[in-house]
């Protein structure tokens, strides 16, 4: 059974799934995405995935006409149809096909993708003892960071940098020296018991595993301040940490030659490990 792709409508076998060549995503990066986690079958966080897409079409005037209700159903046949219990839905909303002109086309039709490829998140159990190294780099992205769009050529290169320096992540880093975020991840850092991370503004993304991570730390009563830090005041932390939503919780035990903390995972991020652990497993029944 070949591997399908949802693409305007149709299931499509994998290797042949395509878009126009004239699609404003491929030519302008006029497109919106979200990264969703399937663990046991099941879509984790769904609903804030689906709202924070209907946001950003609001915010660039994409006309999505497809309801929330048709959206899960298709989302969820093509789950079905591909048969992986654990896996990332990826999907990609474009404001369409037109002849190539910067401007918006009269009456464009939205391209609707989504792809299902098998994800093991056991290999994050593992990470999760052991902690992960990061890198730095400048920020160098456009300044409205906080829509989720698929121009995405500064993260590819920060990402590459941390690849070629054997890190897991590159932290972008502000011209000011405020960590903002990774390249496909928020970053924290832990000072004297409290959680810190860079608030919600135009400079990050609105990560879905920040959101839950910051809601059961405030259950559990962790004090929180959402802040700009500095790369010098990271270096000094007790620990740090990032989530996403292929990472939904790794401890940050070097930030380029630097080991943090004691260099090995802390214990707010074991307790913090064990809260997202837990919530994984209430929505949708997986166990580390
Ligand atoms: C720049 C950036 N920050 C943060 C995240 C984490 O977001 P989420 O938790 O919704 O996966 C992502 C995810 O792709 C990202 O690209």
């Amino acid at each position: 059974m070949p591997q399908l792709a949802y693409v305007d409508g149709r299931l499509t076998p994998l290797r042949d799934a395509h878009v126009h060549v004239e699609d404003r995503g491929l030519q302008f990066a006029d497109a919106l995405y979200e990264v969703t986690a399937v663990l046991n079958g099941k879509m984790l966080d769904w609903p804030h995935h689906i709202a924070r897409l209907r946001r950003n079409c609001a915010a660039l005037f994409i006309d999505f006409a497809m309801s929330d209700a048709a959206l899960t159903l298709q989302a969820r046949r093509l789950i079905a149809v591909n048969g992986q219990a654990d896996a990332l839905l990826y999907l990609q909303l474009s404001r369409g096909t037109a002849k190539r002109d910067h401007g918006f086309p009269a009456n464009p039709r939205p391209t609707l993708v989504m792809t299902v490829r098998r994800f093991d998140f056991h290999q994050r159990t593992a990470q999760q003892k052991t902690g992960v190294k990061v890198i730095t780099v400048n920020d160098m992205r456009w300044r409205r960071v906080d829509m989720k769009t698929t121009g995405l050529l500064a993260n590819v290169l920060a990402k590459q940098d941390a690849r070629a320096a054997g890190a897991f992540e590159a932290w972008l880093v502000a011209p000011d020296n405020t960590v903002r975020e990774g390249g496909s991840t928020n970053a924290y850092i832990v000072k004297a018991g409290r959680l810190i991370t860079h608030p919600l503004s135009e400079s990050i993304l609105p990560g879905i595993a920040r959101a839950t991570l910051l809601r059961l730390a405030r259950e559990a009563q962790i004090p929180i301040d959402e802040r700009p830090f500095s790369l010098a005041e990271a270096l000094a932390a007790d620990e740090a940490l990032l989530t996403s939503t292929t990472a939904p919780l790794l401890p940050v035990v070097r930030i380029d030659e630097n080991a943090i903390g004691t260099g090995s995972p802390g214990p707010m991020a074991s307790r913090l490990a064990a809260l997202v652990s837990a919530e994984i497993t209430a929505q949708t029944g997986w166990r580390p």
